[in-house]
Formats: structure tokens, sequence, C-alpha cells
């Protein structure tokens, strides 16, 4: 018998979070827990962390230190409060977190979630359990001591971060509801070790999932009702995982094979790429596949072939400008996004000058930031360009994505956009949804379309949205 519990979710960081997120709470509900999104009410609260750069980890201690008092109200109170830190800060930083937060119950890495429910059952069993020494952390099997902190009640710790043989996928149970636009995770970690990242750190090595595997999942999310799909990875570009045979598959088969086994799927897409493996096969599938979407996410990081030498990308900004032109080729409609990084160790204005002028070239939409030093990784030994020489360079080149997204948010003004209805807007009778090139389009109709694709007429466009009306079919 288990009695009803809530658990508070927070997911920070990339779109492979949401999807771990989504896994952890079917994880829950045989234990009878329901979502609450109030951390207030919470009987669990889990944080599935970022830490790709330093913000993102200083956020999760601060959030840890006001989660702290809720736990010490509901406890007052009689109520179970449980603190579960998983993803990539707990990876990277599980003895610190217990160390600094010693009042949370489990940390768990992003390969060890499947566990979730068996530490919760060992922290409960022991939660009785006190040590004159302190709090003991189980790491790797052996206890190891950690200062008490103060007076919160003791309580012993599961701590594992490790990467354990067998793949928590086949150990997570389906979901049991979707949104229209749906994760579908492929593959994990990363083999590339570019010098600025953790991500090879924190989620380990490069996993493909097996295509069967992949493709119950989708009929699966479509059978909820997902008209889109997301495949997701850190690499997916470099996916290659067992085909039916038992020969590696790569993305490009992947796709057809999603598109031919799931005809009724409206919308396919993918990311993160790499320019490094991108096939002329890959490159293909987007001119002749009507479900994959115009969109492409492929990272360049810089337009300077010296920073890209430098940051271990190991590949060259024509490399780059060929495939744009490739792509454009086989879908001429094709928007193209990017992440940059300003500033990173031996940048010059010479280099930064050369990334605007990529951007100017074929970038329609960027995420940028400025470099930030991840310990442990290549880059954070080296000489560090300065704070003030950084963010000016940061704002010039984020006033230049602004100009080319309204840009490209301009191109669409007259056109007919099939728009997959998301959610309700902020204004009564509003409708928010995205377009094949996933820009947000807003536009009046009824909330019974939410979850549809419908035609809108583009009217009007502005920095971070379109607007249009309906038509009526
Ligand atoms: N696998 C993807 C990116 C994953 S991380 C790729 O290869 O491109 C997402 C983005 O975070 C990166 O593209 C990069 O722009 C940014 N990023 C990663 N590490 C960073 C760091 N140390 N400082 C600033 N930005 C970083
Ligand atoms: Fe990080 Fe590079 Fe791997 Fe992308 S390819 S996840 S940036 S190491
Ligand atoms: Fe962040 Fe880990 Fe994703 S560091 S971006 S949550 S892979």
């Amino acid at each position: 018998m288990t009695s009803p519990k809530k658990v508070c979710i927070k997911t920070y960081g990339c779109q492979m979070q949401v999807y771990d997120s989504d896994r952890m709470l079917s994880l829950l509900k045989p234990f009878g827990y329901t979502q609450t999104e109030d951390p207030t009410e919470a009987n669990l609260i889990i944080l599935n962390t970022c830490n790709i750069r330093e913000k993102a980890e200083q956020k999760i201690f601060s959030e840890l230190g006001r989660i702290r008092e809720y736990k010490k109200a509901q406890e007052a109170q009689g109520q179970e409060y449980l603190i579960a830190v998983g993803g990539c800060v707990a990876q990277a930083q599980g003895d610190e977190i217990v160390r600094q937060a010693p009042y949370v119950s489990v940390v768990f890495g992003p390969q060890n979630y499947h566990r979730l429910p068996e530490y919760l059952t060992k922290v409960r069993r022991e939660s009785s359990w006190r040590s004159p020494e302190g709090v003991a952390a189980i790491q790797n099997g052996s206890p190891h001591r950690c200062a008490p902190r103060d007076d919160v009640p003791v309580r012993k710790h599961h701590v594992d971060v490790e990467f354990p043989v067998e793949s928590k996928f086949d150990y997570i149970p389906a979901v049991s509801e979707t949104k229209a636009s749906a994760f579908l995770t492929i593959q994990e970690g990363c083999n590339k070790f570019c010098h600025f990242c953790v991500v090879p750190y924190t989620r380990g090595a490069e996993y493909s999932r097996p295509v069967k595997a992949i493709i119950e999942e989708a009929k699966h999310l479509v059978g909820l009702g997902a008209k889109e799909i997301t495949l997701l990875g850190q690499n997916v570009s470099d996916y290659h995982g067992d085909d039916e045979k038992g020969n590696p598959a790569s993305l490009a088969v992947l796709l057809e094979t999603v598109a031919k086994e799931l005809p009724e799927l409206k919308r396919l897409r993918y990311t993160t790429s790499h320019p490094r493996d991108i096939t002329d096969h890959l490159i293909e599938c987007h001119g002749s596949l009507p479900q994959l979407m115009p969109y492409l996410h492929l990272p360049v990081q810089t337009g300077s072939d010296k920073m890209l030498k430098a940051m271990n990308r190991k590949h060259t900004i024509d490399l780059y400008y060929g495939l744009m032109e490739k792509f454009r080729k086989a879908r001429p409609d094709i928007m193209v996004s990017s992440d940059f990084i300003v500033g990173y160790p031996g940048e010059t204005q010479e280099d930064h000058k050369q990334t605007l002028q990529l951007v100017q070239d074929c970038i329609d939409v960027g995420y940028s930031f400025n470099y930030s030093v991840r310990p442990g990784t290549p880059a954070s030994v080296l000489d560090q360009v300065p704070e003030d020489v950084k963010t000016p360079r940061l704002y010039e080149l984020q006033d230049l994505l602004r100009m080319k997204q309204l840009l490209a948010h301009q191109k669409q003004v007259g056109l007919v956009n099939e728009v997959l209805v998301e959610k309700k807007g902020k204004e009564p009778g509003q409708l928010i949804g995205k377009n094949p090139h996933l820009q947000s389009v807003y536009f009046d109709g009824d909330e019974s379309l939410i979850g549809e694709i419908v035609p809108v007429k583009i009217l009007a466009a502005y920095q971070n949205s379109l607007h249009g009306e309906l038509i009526e079919a």
C-alpha cells in the first residue's frame, strides 16, 4: 500500500532534462506520488540540475537554501519532506552538495535516476539513524564522513554518481501523458571533449539507443496524442544505435525509419548536432522527408578557425559555410540556429569580428554566452579574457543576433504558417503555438485547438514572436 504524496520537480538546463524529469514522474507514480508545482506543499522535491555555466550551478545552491525553509515548515507539521538533487550539478558536485546542504537526502547522477525510488526507500528506512560523528554519505558503496553543519535533523544520504553498466532506458516506464510536441531521447553523453564543456564529464560516454526501442517509444507518444517529436541527444548527428540486425544505424536512417513507421506523425525534429558529423545523407533527408521540419540547430561557437582549433571543435569555418550551402539547397526555407561562446581564452577582436561575419552570412537565430570557466575542463587553466572585454563583445553579438531574428520573423509576414497550438496566450481568447521554423505565433482562437495543427496567416512580425489570424478551413 502506498499513501498519497506530492512531488515537485524543478528542471534546469537542456531539453534532455525535460525528458528525464517526465520519466522521473512516471517512475514515482506507482509509489503514490502526484505532481505539484508548489514546492511548499510537496513531500518530495527534486532539483534536476544543469552546470553548463557557473551561473546555472550557483542557482542550485541558492535554491537549496530556500527549499530548506520549506522542509522545516512541512516537517513542523508532521509532513515528510525529502530533497533530492539530480542532473549534471549532482554528477559533478555530489560531495559538495552534501557538504553545503546536509539536509539533502539523495544525490543522483543523470544516468542513475531509474534508481530513485530505491534510494527514497533506503533514506526512509534509515531516517531515524543518527551518527555521533556527523552525516555519512554513501558513495561507491563505502561510507565517508562529512562534518555536521548545524542543528538540522541528521539523515543518512544516498549519493550515487556512478555510471551504471545497465542502461537507465531499460528501467524507466513509459509516460502516461504527453504534450502535442514531445521529446524523445535517442542518444546520451559525449565523446568530443570540447575544451570548454562539462558534458562529457557529467553525462558520460556516448550511448545510442537501439532503433527498435526508439520506434516503440515514438509509437507510444503518437498514441498519446503527440503530433511532433523532437529526437534528443548531446550529439544526435553521431547517433549510431543498433538496427534490427544489430548493425549501427545513422541519424539519417533513423529519421527515415521513424517517418516510414509512423506515417501519422506530422512533425519530426532533432537536436543537437555537431558540424563535424553531418553527412550528405542527413542533409538529403531535409529535402526528402516532408515531416522533417525546416529548422536546424547547429552550434558553431565561433567564426574563427583559430578559436575552433583552441576549443577542440575539430572542423573549420569553411566546412560550416559549405554545410549551410548544402542544407539550403536541400531545403531552401530552412531556418538555421546556432550557439556562440564569446571571450574564450585567446579570443582577439579579430576573432570576434569573424564571428559577427559568420552570423551576418548564415545564421537566423542564435544563443550566445560569455565563456564561463568550468573546473576540470582544459580551458579552465588558460589565461582568461577579462570581463570588461568579453561583455561588450557579447552585447555586440546579441544586437546582431536580435536583428537577424527580426529579419527571419519579417520573412513570414503575409505567408500562411501551419501552427502547432501549444497553449493559451496572455490575453483572453489568445492561443500560442509554433510554426515549422520553431517561431512562436500567437493568434485568436478557441482553446479546443490546443494540440492541433492549424493554418494561420501571419500579419505582423516582432522580436520574439509572430502575430497572425486563423484561417477557417
Ligand atoms: N552538444 C552541443 C552543445 C551542448 S552545450 C554542441 O556540441 O554544440 C550547449 C551550449 O552551451 C554550447 O553549444 C555552448 O555554446 C554553451 N556552453 C557550453 N559550455 C560553455 C561554457 N563553459 N561557457 C559558456 N557557454 C558554454
Ligand atoms: Fe560539449 Fe562539445 Fe560534447 Fe557539445 S560536442 S556536448 S559542446 S563536449
Ligand atoms: Fe546542462 Fe547537463 Fe544539459 S550541463 S545543458 S543539463 S547535459
